[in-house]
């Protein structure tokens, strides 16, 4: 089977948005998917860039769809900082399409994201797991993850727009 992996271009956006959502539909999560392929446009590819991403591209007869070259897999990804550490990796969204795993594809994009990592010095990639996505925790794990929410004891929070709304600077009357 014959893939390449490249840099996402802002022509791949639509693609980017069709396996965020097969992503989000796995993880039973769907209806969570608020983003737009405007909004990916605009954060991913304007003057300052929220996110990176990486696409999978099968090549000629292999490919099942009816598009020449398709996109079956992504890894999004950004850069963060640790004030104990420094420069931290952030993967924050991986999928390979069902009929294209086990190829090795995602063994390649976490071989990219690694160089990537090592290249800028960072110091580790951190990403958050569902915990009922089994599979994919024993995949990190076989692969050295730690898993910080164990051995660390760590809780994940957010402050939703409607609490940043309570917490910010009233609106002017
Ligand atoms: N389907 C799934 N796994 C298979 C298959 C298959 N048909 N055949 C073999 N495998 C095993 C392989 O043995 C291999 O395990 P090992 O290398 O640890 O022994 C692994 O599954 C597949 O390895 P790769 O080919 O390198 O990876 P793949 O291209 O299948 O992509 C990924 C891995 C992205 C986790 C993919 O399985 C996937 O999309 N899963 C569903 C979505 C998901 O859970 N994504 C991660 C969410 S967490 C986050 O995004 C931070």
């Amino acid at each position: 089977m014959e893939y390449k992996l490249r840099k996402a271009e802002p022509r791949d956006v639509s693609d980017i948005l069709r396996l965020v959502k097969e992503l989000a539909k796995y993880e039973e999560m769907e209806e969570q998917v608020m983003v737009t392929e405007q909004d990916l446009l605009e954060d991913g590819f304007g003057d300052t860039p929220f996110y990176q991403c990486f696409v999978a591209e099968i090549q000629g007869e292999e490919n099942h769809s009816e598009d020449p070259k398709a996109v079956v897999g992504f890894v999004m990804y950004y850069f963060t900082y640790d004030p104990w550490v420094g420069k931290q990796l952030y993967l924050e969204e991986f999928y390979v399409m069902g009929e294209y795993r086990g190829l090795g594809i995602g063994t390649d994009f976490l071989r990219h994201l690694s160089d990537l990592a090592m290249k800028t010095r960072c110091t580790g990639m951190m990403f958050v797991v569902a915990e009922n996505n089994q599979p994919s925790v024993q995949y990190y794990k076989r692969r050295g993850a730690e898993d910080l929410s164990q051995e660390e004891g760590w809780r994940l929070f957010r402050f939703d727009k409607s609490s940043l709304a309570k917490m910010g600077t009233p609106a002017e009357e």
